[in-house]
């Protein structure tokens, strides 16, 4: 686990941007793992604006997938996580909606939802490089606390402090879904690169726990100590409570150039 802690949102979203864009660049036909929620927004702002500026790559052959669905909204609502991704990135990168996949909420086939999602990213090669925000509670898509480490894409249950969470993209609590689709732990961590980002002190013990505590369900992010690529960008408040912060910055700041992200 690489930790990079930065100056600020803006820097996450610039070195998040130049790790994505150097993954397409290294392959046009690459294969993208996209977060919603906030974390992620100055990230994708700086991709459209590199891309729509003629500074970025071509997003034409790429293909996506999406880390989670609610359960329960009617298709096209437009906090369901599709039409979010669309509006927030694809779009503004020319993406087309075919190219880009996300959990099948479809009641009828909620059963089968999980094992369909994770055939469809096996036949697209896996994530080449996946995006991934916190919950304060350290959950990690919407593997809530006591998630299996080793869990697939599946239907979660979201807890009452997740759905309080998110009732900010709602006119109110009640119309937070109850259930999702996600994918799971071990789905996660068969992508080849993570790339972590956490802002704001609300994430500072959640950050803290999932770096450098015990690896336990208890803590869902704490399972990317076990993969062998994953780049953790914090701003200030969200490394706070970090005990090796000063080494973190020491390593970043003597890291030899040809190395990269
Ligand atoms: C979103 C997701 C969630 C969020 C987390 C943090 O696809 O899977 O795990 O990353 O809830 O949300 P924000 O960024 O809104 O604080």
């Amino acid at each position: 686990m690489e930790v990079v802690p930065l100056g600020s949102a803006d820097e996450i979203a610039a070195t998040a941007a130049d790790v994505f864009e150097a993954v397409v660049r290294r392959n046009s036909a690459a294969v993208l793992g996209l977060a919603t929620g906030s974390t992620p927004l100055p990230t994708y702002r700086e991709l459209i604006r590199r891309h729509q500026a003629g500074v970025g790559p071509s997003y034409r052959g790429v293909t996506c997938f999406n880390l989670d669905e609610y359960v329960g909204l009617p298709t096209g609502h437009e906090q369901s996580y599709r039409a979010t991704i669309a509006r927030e990135l694809t779009d503004g990168l020319g993406i087309g909606a075919d190219r880009v996949n996300g959990p099948d909420p479809s009641p009828d086939g909620l059963p089968t939802a999980g094992a369909r999602y994770e055939a469809l990213i096996q036949a697209a090669g896996g994530i080449d490089v996946q995006l991934l925000g916190i919950g304060a509670d350290g959950h990690l898509a919407f593997n809530e606390p006591g998630s299996s480490l080793a869990s697939r894409t599946r239907i979660k249950t979201l807890t009452a402090q997740t759905r309080k969470d998110n009732a900010r993209f709602f006119s109110s609590l009640d119309e937070v879904p109850t259930h999702v689709l996600t994918q799971g732990l071990g789905t996660i961590l068969a992508a080849r690169h993570l790339v972590f980002i956490a802002v704001e002190e609300s994430k500072a013990d959640a950050v803290a726990a999932a770096v450098e505590g015990p690896v336990s369900a208890s803590c869902p992010a704490s399972v990317l100590q076990l993969h062998p690529h994953v780049t953790v960008l914090l701003d200030p408040a969200a490394a706070s409570r970090l005990e090796r912060l000063d080494y973190y910055r020491e390593v970043y700041a003597a890291k030899p150039a040809w190395q990269g992200l």
